[in-house]
């Protein structure tokens, strides 16, 4: 089994160091190997996805992402900014389904800015679609309006689009990720008034048809971002395409108090992933020592669950996880009064200690 390590910026190569460190605590060995990603990238090769980082991912059995980005590559041209790293290893390695866990840790219900009694207890899977929409549909770019009420001015323009059998990949996977939960599935759209949305959800019902023992309900997304923040105990998984998942698995991230908490999977047909953090590279606290490695660590744990069939580690480090949390040891963005503050090194120690 090989793991690609790609770090990343920002707090980055820290979190990641402390995820390598619980890999290595385990009793297997895994073979890994290091590439730069992102702005550290472009600083190595002139690119944020250098061609051998590529390869590398491509070969790997799974990849464990850190983060990308920084402010001093926002003059860059697009192409050559840090997040296309991230967007051109989805696509390359075809990963269209996205697995964003938001659960809240009986010990964490204090951190949550939402009352303890709204979000305690809970556990809820967003599944984004993560290789279409109008992340990556053409056309798109700058032009001259060829047509409308501004015709002849410069506009900018992207394409929301959804094949069907985008669609449909995405809706068996989460219909079989609800089977082996709640069975309940909401799909998210925008059915009343996007095409590709009312498309969107005629092809989800439509896959309903193979998992009748699956409730499966449809909510818009302007509805949904408001359930999620007054009963998000009512949702067990939610499907929704690239767009609307971005923003509403960060809404989700944070009714569980900290987006420092939630790991992510990316998966390919085969269950082959890319594993990292919900969260972003932080470059305002990166290189201090106070980030969160937790997500990271626990991203590992979905990468031996889903890519390299290794569930009893997965609950191994899940269960240090809790341990370290029942501990009272928290990194500055999860703790409250009457807790022990950690810096980053300091939980990945708490974590592999907690392993033994
Ligand atoms: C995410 C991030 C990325 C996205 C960015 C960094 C391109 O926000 O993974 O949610 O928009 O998908
Ligand atoms: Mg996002």
């Amino acid at each position: 089994m090989k793991i690609a390590i790609l770090p990343g910026d920002g707090i980055g190569p820290e979190i990641i160091e402390q995820a390598v460190r619980v890999l290595n605590a385990l009793d297997e060995k895994f073979e890994m190997e290091t590439a730069p990603v992102g702005g550290a990238g472009y600083e190595a090769s002139g690119h944020p996805l250098p061609e051998a980082t590529l390869a590398l991912a491509k070969a790997a059995d799974a990849v464990l992402f850190g983060a990308v980005g920084d402010w001093k590559y926002d003059k860059l041209e697009r192409p050559l900014r840090p997040e296309q790293a991230i967007l051109g290893l989805r696509k390359n390695l075809n990963l269209f389904a996205n697995l964003r866990p938001a659960i809240l840790y009986p010990e964490l219900a204090g951190a949550s800015t939402l009352k303890p009694e709204v979000v305690s207890g809970l556990d809820i899977l967003i599944i984004r679609e993560l290789t279409g929409d109008i992340y990556f549909g053409q056309p798109r770019g700058v032009r001259t309006a060829p047509d409308g009420a501004f015709k002849g001015e410069r506009e900018g323009f992207d394409t929301m689009r959804y094949a069907e059998t985008e669609i449909r990949r995405i809706a068996h996977v989460a219909f079989q990720a609800a089977r082996k939960r709640g069975k309940r599935l909401t799909s998210v759209d925008k059915a009343n008034v996007l095409e590709t949305f009312q498309f969107w959800k005629d092809i989800v019902t439509d896959v309903h048809k193979e998992y009748p023992d699956v409730t499966l309900d449809h909510m818009y997304v302007d509805n949904a971002a408001m359930q999620l923040v007054r009963a998000p105990k009512k949702f067990d998984v939610i499907v929704t395409g690239n767009m609307f998942g971005d923003i509403l698995s960060d809404a989700a991230a944070m009714l569980t108090g900290s987006i420092g908490m939630l790991p992510s999977a990316s998966l390919d047909a085969n269950n082959k992933g890319l594993y990292e953090p919900s969260h972003g590279s932080a470059p305002d606290i990166a290189g201090k020592g106070v980030a969160n490695p937790l997500a990271t660590i626990l991203s590992a744990a979905m990468m031996l669950r889903f890519s390299l069939n290794r569930a009893e580690q997965a609950d191994r480090i899940e269960n240090a996880v809790k341990a370290v949390l029942a501990q009272g040891l928290r990194t500055p963005d999860i703790y409250e009064e009457g807790t022990t503050k950690v810096g980053t090194k300091e939980m990945g120690d708490a974590v592999v200690q907690a392993l033994r």
